[in-house]
């Protein structure tokens, strides 16, 4: 009984605060919710999922068995293709994409389709296995064409 009245008594001050604290930092990704969906067995769209919890994404996992229906119809072009496909914002997030370059969207709001990290580059987020592979992060649009959105 005791325990309930303070929980009570607490939250509203504790959500109060988590706003002010979210009102004070407008330019970040904070609240920025993103979904994602992947294969169930894929060990990298996990290891990517939490990088972008950790730069403060919240994060909504689906998995989807037959992820090449789930491309064609958000309408990934094949060149551009990944393991997982996220959506946030009306823009489609494809494969190991840093989260700072999916922030910088957002914050740019080109207009494309979405933003892609083709194949699976080794030391992308998500896909640290050791090596280290230089890759592009694209912008790409309904037509198949790409920009060069950042190189690593
Ligand atoms: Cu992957
Ligand atoms: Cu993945």
């Amino acid at each position: 009984m005791m325990k309930h009245t303070i929980k009570r008594l607490l939250l509203p001050a504790l959500f109060a605060a988590s706003m002010a604290f979210m009102t004070a930092a407008p330019s970040s990704a904070q609240a920025t919710e993103i979904t994602v969906y992947k294969s169930p067995t894929c060990g990298c769209c996990s290891a990517w999922i939490d990088h972008m919890k950790a730069n403060g994404y919240t994060v909504v996992s689906k998995n989807v068995e037959d992820m090449e229906t789930i491309k064609q119809v958000l309408g990934v072009p094949n060149p551009f293709q990944s393991c997982h496909t996220a959506m946030v914002d009306g823009y489609i997030v494809e494969g190991h994409v840093p989260a700072a370059d999916v922030s910088r969207m957002l914050a740019e709001k080109p207009k494309v389709t979405g933003i892609a990290v083709p194949g699976m580059p080794a030391g992308s987020p998500g896909m640290e296995v050791g090596s280290v592979d230089n890759y592009d992060v694209l912008l790409f649009k309904p037509d198949g064409s790409a920009t060069v959105y950042a190189s690593y």
